[in-house]
C-alpha cells in the first residue's frame, strides 16, 4: 500500500537533481549577465556536466526500465527528443561563454530555460510519478544507483 518515504524514491531523487541543475544554471546566467566570465564559465561547465549525467541516466537506465512496462515510442521518445534539443542549446551556451558574447549566451539560456521548465515539469508530474508507480521495487534500486555528477 503506502510506500516508505525513506530511502527516497526514484522520482524524488531525480526531481532533487533537477533543482540542483537549476541552481547551477541560475548561477551561470547571473554571472554571465554581469560579465563575470571566469565564474560564468565554471558554472556553465558544472551545469552541463550535471545535466549530461542526468540525461544519460534517464536515457540509459530510467527510460529503458519504463519502456519494458509501457513500451517505447510514447512519452520516453518525446523526452529523448527534448534532451537532444537541450544538448544543442548547451553547445550554444558554451560557445557564447567561450566568445564572452553576452547576447549569444543569454539568447541560448532564455530558450533553454523555457524548454527545461516545460520538460522537467512533464517528467516530475507525469513520468517520474508513473515510474514510481509501475517500477515497483526496481524504482528505489535505480534511485540507489543514481549518483550526482
Ligand atoms: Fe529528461
Amino acid at each position: 500500500m503506502s510506500k516508505p518515504r525513506n530511502p527516497p524514491g526514484l522520482g524524488d531523487t531525480l526531481a532533487q537533481d533537477h533543482h540542483r541543475c537549476d541552481e547551477l544554471f541560475a548561477s551561470a546566467e547571473k554571472h554571465a549577465a554581469r560579465g563575470e566570465w571566469p565564474q560564468a564559465q565554471r558554472d556553465i561547465t558544472a551545469f552541463i556536466e550535471a545535466m549530461n549525467h542526468h540525461l544519460a541516466f534517464e536515457e540509459q537506465t530510467l527510460f529503458p526500465a519504463l519502456e519494458q512496462v509501457i513500451g517505447a515510442g510514447g512519452p520516453t521518445q518525446v523526452m529523448r527528443m527534448e534532451h537532444e534539443q537541450m544538448r544543442t542549446l548547451f553547445r550554444d551556451m558554451q560557445q557564447g561563454a567561450q566568445a564572452q558574447d553576452t547576447q549569444r549566451l543569454l539568447g541560448a539560456t532564455e530558450t533553454l530555460l523555457i524548454l527545461m521548465q516545460q520538460h522537467n515539469m512533464k517528467e516530475e508530474n507525469i513520468l517520474y510519478r508513473l515510474a514510481d508507480q509501475v517500477l515497483g521495487a526496481q524504482g528505489p534500486a535505480l534511485a540507489g544507483q543514481f549518483t550526482q555528477a
